[in-house]
């Protein structure tokens, strides 16, 4: 293992590792059952929200195969329990914090007023609680939910606090796999280096982009495998890597029903052979089993681009066997996906007021490192955007939008997204439409999301007025 300076580009004092490609393509044995987190309890209080309690805390997990690590988790030791909530519904999380430091819990991919968002301006100090409260006000979706703190989300994510959650639409029923933990399966996937019996943190400090790790987990299990049941599994999957994209397939290359993004469902199943997500990104898909048969789900040909200064910035050439799906002796017959799911809006680009570009380099957007004290975009509630997102440097980077759902302009598929890949050199156009809220005081992040490019500044905050009103933050 070599250790490289970057040069210009990425910072003057960022460094990565340089070693060989990770492979471990058939040499993973599954001897771990996936484990699926628990869907969190809740009750309906006097005013009929729908009320969670969650705890963030230390502990010791171990995630098969003799890896044992001291953790943080939600609830638990590691990850957190799966938050479900109906659109229509008024929520309420008491989220306490039983850590000796400072976290924040951020609902990623929710529409919701910015003083209940989660982000670096909402902190939740030790032995506090913080009780958000919204109404969903989305259509059914696979979004996630992880800490924010300012500077330290890398940390606190890898250590292990993020969870899922899902959201569903009463009024648009869709006939899917949807019995949680049986054929619709949360697979949260993400990339740990051990050192020993520890998480192997101190890579993050020397590395361009964060921590690669070379084990994955998936649900905070190492070489997982899943007892499948019925012809058709449903897999909401998740990169909640920290640096890591993954293009996921599987091992016999057979085809699966792609059926949502980040943001919800499609408007159609496209059948597809793999899907590619950068850490934030969702997936779901519906992918059918043999009696008695093994099939592994795997990454691999992950495409970053051609213009990348150096391959190892994100393990480009890695491939990872991920999980083990085995289908049972007898299987309970499914019924196939539907030809329709849901109704696809088109957000018309025409119809913007205003294109804004945004400039992805050495850790800064426009040239500026997030500031808490500064508004960076300010957008008018109602009002339709485009925003055009350029890579300019050797790595590749995503983008991350709080609040919104937006939809890629030039996308073969018109889907809701909050988090888009873009690889050194590519610019990426998105629409964006600002119906939430209005709140001239507190403000949304977008940026980056691998974490330790958002850690070191590569973030920018936005607000949304209503016509005629200008930003005034209030700094805590
Ligand atoms: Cu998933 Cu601003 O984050
Ligand atoms: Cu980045």
């Amino acid at each position: 293992v070599v250790l490289v300076c970057c040069g210009g580009g990425v910072g003057a004092a960022t460094w990565w590792w340089q070693g060989s490609v990770i492979d471990t393509v058939g040499q993973v044995d599954f001897t771990n059952r996936l484990a699926i987190p628990p869907l969190a309890p809740s009750h309906l209080d006097g005013q009929g929200r729908r009320v969670f309690e969650l705890t963030a805390k230390a502990g010791k997990h171990d995630f098969g195969s003799g890896r044992t690590a001291d953790t943080w988790g939600f609830d638990g030791d590691y990850l957190g329990p799966t938050l479900r909530a109906a659109k229509g519904e008024q929520v309420l999380v008491n989220m306490h914090n039983s850590l000796g430091e400072a976290t924040t819990v951020h609902w990623h991919g929710m529409h919701l007023p910015a003083a209940m968002d989660g982000g670096p301006h909402q902190p939740v100090a030790p032995g506090a609680t913080w009780s958000p409260t919204w109404t969903i006000k989305q259509p059914a979706a696979t979004l996630w939910y992880h800490p924010h703190p300012h500077g330290e989300t890398a940390r606190h994510v890898y250590r292990g606090l993020a969870g899922m959650f899902i959201l569903d639409d009463p009024a648009a029923p869709v006939d899917l796999p949807d019995e949680y933990g049986v054929d619709d399966i949360p697979v949260i996937v993400q990339d740990k280096a051990f050192d020993g019996a520890a998480l192997d943190e101190g890579r993050a400090l020397l590395a361009g982009t964060g921590i690669l790790g070379d084990t994955i987990a998936v649900n905070g299990t190492v070489a997982p495998f899943l007892d499948v049941t019925t012809s058709l599994v449903r897999l909401r999957v998740l990169n909640a890597s920290n640096a890591r994209p993954f293009n996921f397939r599987f091992a016999d290359g057979r085809a699966f029903d792609w059926i949502g993004t980040d943001g919800g469902l499609l408007a159609a199943p496209v059948s597809a052979s793999h899907v590619q997500l950068s850490p934030g990104e969702r997936a779901e898909i519906v992918v059918g089993v043999r009696a008695g048969e093994r099939v592994v789900l795997r990454s691999e040909e992950v495409d970053l681009g051609g213009n990348l200064v150096q391959d190892r910035f994100v393990g480009g050439k890695d491939r990872f066997d991920v999980l083990e799906l085995r289908g049972a002796a007898v299987l309970r017959a499914s019924v196939g996906v539907p030809p329709r799911l849901v109704e696809m809006e088109r957000l018309d680009p025409s119809t913007a007021v205003t294109t804004r570009g945004f400039s992805l380099t050495s850790e800064t957007i426009n040239g500026s490192a997030m500031s808490m004290e500064r508004v960076d975009v300010t957008a008018t509630l109602g009002t339709t955007e485009i925003w055009e997102i350029t890579n300019r440097d050797g790595a590749p980077h995503n983008f991350h939008v709080h609040d919104v759902q937006f939809q890629v302009l030039g996308a073969d598929v018109v889907a809701w997204k909050d988090t888009v890949f873009a690889t050194p050199g590519e610019t990426v156009r998105i629409v964006l439409r600002f119906t939430d809220y209005a709140d001239p005081s507190v403000p949304y992040m977008y940026h980056c999301h691998l974490m330790y490019h958002e850690d070191q500044g590569m973030m920018g905050q936005f607000v949304v007025v209503r016509p005629g009103e200008t930003a005034s933050l209030h700094h805590h």
